[in-house]
């Protein structure tokens, strides 16, 4: 056990011990039965946190996936007060308040479920990666997902007892996409079937675990909110794969297009915009799902408890932590304004935030397109469009908003979303490179490599 880095004094902890030595051997069964197909053997440069500190988070090293060093780091503890809630000058707790057991136990069981399930989703890619710096960057993320995994297991079986020993078995049983015994949230039972899909997944799936982790980094409960800080230092780079990866698609495909003087740039060797779109259409409404109802009681229950704050709650941005008085308004199904209490608006405040961060990436993309002289623009669909949670769940709508009949949408639907052809268009393009300084014909080769290392650097070690 002493081989798992840590700075939960898992060497002092018995109890945390018995329960790890039990959970740890299923989860490798787990990696080794759904984590990244094939490449077990191959030697990957990747980052692993041995400590919490600034210089201790990211050791860069050629290592073996199956062999990874998944750890427990908490950031370090800090002198302050809830400060949101109807409780904010308390003292956060070190033990789970028997009053918000079963809600702390929900929070905690549906984000550490999100984490095993994408690496099931993304577990095909290797064999198809675009050049080895994705590919090693790929396998970062899922290495990095299933850390986040550990991280919340960790708090199951500290602080939940004999159910919370249950649940952590439970994260490793359920499935992606299985019928039976699917993952709890519906975007991480989608299929990523293709490149376009993961970058779409890092960009806006993984973004929305971001937006979750930073309302909960603020926690009443201190272990929670000190695991989700670590964790938000991994989650920068999933972002940064998923914006510029979609960044350089992009790029690519405007090249392309000025080259050939043509949208239709498949024989080209690229993606074309049209099909890009689908994917961004895809993920970006199958995401805003992930926020849950805009206007929600539960949400309400986990401000005033204090289990759960706003984006940056302590920030200068808000001033009034309390958020007793305020109302928010929210779009109704028939796109009417309405205003609700602002309590139970959190889930459409958080989503809101999410969504200017994503508009600041689009505003990136089409400022590619913009600067190769490409005069089409990239968007993103209405907050309506496709939509199966919260107030738009089932509206029939164009990508504007424009509410339409479902059988208009029914019939439209393959110019919005990926058709089977666009798949396996895409999957003609997406041959794997998988030579050393190589870049598929598809994408951009990016800004710079990893840690100071040029693009042509032996990232992954194939055998
Ligand atoms: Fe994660
Ligand atoms: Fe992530």
């Amino acid at each position: 056990m002493s081989e798992i880095p840590n700075n939960v004094d898992l060497d002092h902890d018995q109890q945390l011990r018995r329960a790890l030595a039990g959970w740890h051997p299923k989860f490798l069964q787990w990696w080794n039965e759904v984590g990244p197909d094939g490449f077990d053997t191959s030697e990957v440069y990747l980052r692993t946190a041995i400590s919490a500190s600034s210089d201790g988070w990211a050791n860069y090293a050629y290592v073996r996936m199956p062999e990874y060093h998944w750890g427990i780091f908490l950031a370090p503890p800090e002198d302050r007060k809830i400060g949101f809630g109807d409780r904010p000058d308390e003292t956060p707790w070190q033990q789970v308040p028997g009053e918000y057991r079963k809600e702390l136990r929900r929070i905690i069981v549906t984000q550490g479920d999100t984490e095993p399930a994408s690496v099931e989703q993304q577990r095909h890619l290797g064999a198809t990666a675009p050049s080895l710096y994705d590919m090693r960057n790929l396998f970062q993320v899922n290495v990095e997902e299933a850390r986040h995994l550990w991280a919340m297991v960790y708090l199951l079986q500290r602080f939940f007892g004999r159910d919370g020993r249950e649940e952590a078995e439970e994260l490793l049983t359920r499935r992606s996409g299985n019928q039976d015994h699917p993952r709890l949230l519906n975007a991480f039972n989608a299929p990523i079937r293709d490149w376009m899909d993961f970058f779409c997944f890092c960009m806006f799936t993984d973004r929305d675990g971001k937006y979750q982790l930073a309302a909960l980094s603020e926690s009443g409960f201190d272990p929670l909110a000190r695991t989700t800080q670590f964790m938000l230092t991994e989650e920068a780079f999933h972002m940064f794969v998923g914006e510029t990866g979609v960044q350089r698609v992009v790029q690519r495909t405007a090249e392309l297009m000025k080259q050939t003087d043509s949208e239709k740039i498949h024989a080209a060797g690229g993606l074309d915009l049209a099909v890009v779109q689908k994917y961004l259409n895809f993920w970006y409404s199958e995401s805003l799902d992930l926020f849950g109802s805009e206007d929600s009681s539960n949400a309400a229950t986990y401000f005033a408890s204090g289990l759960k704050g706003r984006y940056r709650e302590s920030s200068s941005a808000i001033s009034d932590h309390r958020a007793i008085d305020g109302y928010y308004e929210i779009a109704r199904s028939d796109g009417a304004a309405e205003k609700i209490p602002l309590r139970r608006a959190m889930n459409a405040l958080l989503r809101d935030d999410y969504v200017r961060d994503c508009n600041r990436a689009l505003k990136r993309w089409n400022s590619e397109l913009e600067s190769r002289g490409v005069d089409q623009r990239l968007y993103l669909p209405a907050a309506s469009f496709n939509r199966k949670i919260g107030v738009f769940a089932g509206v029939a709508c164009d990508p504007e908003g424009k509410s339409i009949s479902r059988d208009e949408y029914d019939s439209k639907k393959s110019e919005w979303l990926p058709t089977e052809e666009d798949r396996s268009r895409s999957a003609e393009l997406m041959k794997p490179v998988h030579e050393r300084g190589k870049i598929a014909s598809w994408i951009a080769p990016p800004a710079k490599g990893v840690n100071g290392m040029p693009l042509d650097f032996e990232y992954v070690r194939l055998d």
